[in-house]
Parts: structure tokens; C-alpha cells; sequence
């Protein structure tokens, strides 16, 4: 299938696999990119600049197809050395970045200087405008089901992606919620033109993470995630587990005095010690609501051919039916 995200990322199919902190090293990416998507190692999983250089040659070993880097910008006090690891995607060859978090102005004019493709996720209209506005190649438009951070305004994909199609220019990815061929048709429809999925595929063989992540994502339904962080504006959306529920407890309890510090045993440094060593109840880990559709562990090569093929049939046979 083209469509312009194939054509400006140069990748076959119109799947994108979206940063994932300690799940997005070279293995996750280059098994995506290797299917004829496009994989991202995550950038900020990596403990410095020197180790995601070496992270993307590493994956340069495993596929000769594209890849990208996510950067996401943190509200933190003590940034990491992001100049770094601009340093190290561009001098690493890659071709795609995803941005995240933050307005990427900053780092636009090096990396289209070197020629890389800028993918800025959003979670709402006016921060796809922004980016539009900033010289952005394309966004990922992450809507509330989305896992991870969904943003504050509480947009569903279904409102969201036909309010981006009526406002944007530049193409624009569908994330959030993705996981299945009629949602790739669907988001066609809508006037995405691909899908960026992140829980998806991690219920896949190549993804690096402890078996018991993905048995965890197989046995959760669509009602078993839950949002933290809301009261301090940095809203995330997790699986639900006993340290989820404790935090819960918490921002009930402290209501508009909580702190981060309140929080920090159930969500700093927690993702080691869940997607390496399968600590399931270590902390808050992000997962999104399409956890429910999910019920098998296959390939990548498996996951993205079985969208493609059935996408195929779904336009072909189901919806050719309706058109008069
Ligand atoms: C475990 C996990 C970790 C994530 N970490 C990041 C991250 O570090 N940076 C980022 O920009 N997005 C991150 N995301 C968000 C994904 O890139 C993607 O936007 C999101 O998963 C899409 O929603 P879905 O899970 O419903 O497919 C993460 C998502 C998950 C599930």
C-alpha cells in the first residue's frame, strides 16, 4: 500500500511502531523495519549519547531498511544530553525522527540540514498546527485511548482524526488505540495516512521485554487501564496493577497537594524493573486500551502482513459492497 507516509519515510507499509522506553532498543526496531514498517529505537532508554550511537549501529546490523530515533523532551530539571544524541542520529545515518513531549523547534534546522524526516507526536489539533507551523514533515496525532501520555484534553481518535484532517496540511499518522486492520482502514478513512502502534507491538515475539509483559497485555481487557498523574498535569495511561492502585489511592488521599515526590516509589526508574526483569507490579507502566483486542504473540513480519492482507480485504471486498 502507498500512501504519503510510505512515500516520505521510503518504508513499504503504513505502520509505524512508536518510541517505547525500555522497550524500543535496536531488536524491536529493526524486527518492524525488517516487516516493511518503520521502527524507532527509543532514544532516552539509552543511558547516554555514546550508547545510542551504538544502539543504532547495532541496529544498522540487523536491517539495511529505515529506521528512526524517538526523542522525547521531558519536563525534567537536569536534561538529558539531548545535543548528544542529536549529534549521534545524524552522524548514525538514521532518516527518521520522532519527537516527543515538546515543541522540537530547537533541533528542526540541524536535522533537515542532515536531511531527516521530523515526526512530532501530538495529542490535539492546536500542537498539530504548532508543529505544522515549525517546518514538522508529518505528526502522529495520539489520541486518548492511547497508551502512555495522552495529553490533558481527553480527544478520542474517532473526533480527533477527522478534526486533523479538516486542519492540516502535512500528513499525519493515526496513534493510539491501534492494533488491527480495520483500524488502519478505518484511520484511512478518517484521512490518516498510516498508523503508529506502541502496545501493540509489544505482544510480539522480537520485543525485548520479559515474557510476563506480554502475557500481561494477552490477559488484560479494554477496561483495564488507568489514568495517573492527573492532578500534576503529566496524565499517563497505565495497565492497572497494585502499585496503580496505591498511587490512585494516594491522589485521592493528597487531592491538589500532591507532589511528585508523593508518587516517585510507583513511577521513577520502575520501567528496568518491569520490562527487563518482569516485576509486574514494580510500578506504573504505560498500556493502552487496545490491550483488549490483543490475544496472540506473533512476529512482526506476522502482525504487519496479517494487517496489510486483511486491510486489503476489508476495502476491497467489505466496503467496495457499500459504494454505490
Ligand atoms: C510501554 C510504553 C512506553 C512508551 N514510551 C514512550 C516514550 O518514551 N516516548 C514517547 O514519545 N512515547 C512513548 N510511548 C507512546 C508510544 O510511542 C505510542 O505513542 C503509543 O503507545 C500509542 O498508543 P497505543 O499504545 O495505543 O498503540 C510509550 C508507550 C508504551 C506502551
Amino acid at each position: 500500500m502507498k500512501t504519503k507516509i510510505t512515500e516520505m519515510l521510503n518504508i513499504e507499509h503504513p505502520i509505524v511502531q512508536g518510541g517505547m522506553h525500555y522497550v524500543g532498543f535496536a531488536e524491536m526496531a529493526a524486527a518492524v523495519s525488517n516487516a516493511g514498517g518503520l521502527g524507532i529505537i527509543t532514544g532516552l532508554t539509552q543511558p547516554s549519547a555514546a550508547d545510542l550511537a551504538n544502539e543504532i549501529a547495532r541496529c544498522k546490523d540487523m536491517t539495511d531498511k529505515p529506521f528512526g530515533v524517538n526523542i522525547t523532551f521531558l519536563p525534567v530539571v537536569n536534561a538529558p544530553d539531548y545535543p548528544g544524541m542529536m549529534d549521534a542520529i545524524i552522524k548514525g545515518g538514521v532518516t527518521v525522527v520522532e519527537t516527543a513531549g515538546n515543541n522540537p523547534s530547537q533541533w528542526l534546522p540541524m536535522l533537515k540540514d542532515a536531511g531527516i524526516k521530523v515526526i512530532h507526536k501530538c495529542t490535539s489539533v492546536r500542537h498539530s498546527l504548532k508543529a505544522q507551523s515549525i517546518g514538522c514533515d508529518a505528526v502522529s496525532v495520539d489520541g486518548f485511548e492511547c497508551g502512555g501520555h495522552p495529553g490533558e484534553d481527553d480527544i478520542p481518535n474517532m473526533i480527533l482524526l477527522p478534526r486533523a484532517a479538516e486542519e492540516l496540511e502535512i500528513p499525519f499518522i493515526a496513534s493510539g488505540g491501534m492494533g488491527n486492520a480495520q483500524q488502519l482502514v478505518a484511520a484511512l478513512a478518517m484521512g490518516a495516512e498510516g498508523i503508529n502502534m506502541g502496545t501493540r507491538f509489544i505482544a510480539t515475539k522480537e520485543a525485548p521485554v520479559h515474557e510476563n509483559v506480554k502475557q500481561a497485555i494477552l490477559a488484560a481487557s479494554e477496561l483495564d487501564t488507568r489514568l495517573i498523574m492527573r492532578p500534576l498535569r503529566n496524565t499517563e495511561r497505565v495497565l492497572n496493577n497494585d502499585a496503580v492502585e496505591r498511587l490512585l489511592q494516594k491522589e485521592k488521599e493528597l487531592g491538589d497537594d500532591i507532589s511528585f515526590m508523593d508518587i516517585a516509589e510507583e513511577v521513577a526508574g520502575v520501567y528496568p524493573r518491569i520490562m527487563t526483569e518482569g516485576d509486574m507490579d514494580a510500578g506504573g507502566w504505560s498500556c493502552g486500551m487496545v490491550a483488549g483486542l490483543i490475544h496472540d504473540i506473533p512476529t512482526c513480519q506476522e502482525l504487519i502482513d496479517r494487517i496489510m492482507t486483511e486491510a486489503d480485504e476489508i476495502i476491497s471486498s467489505r466496503l467496495a459492497k457499500f459504494a454505490s
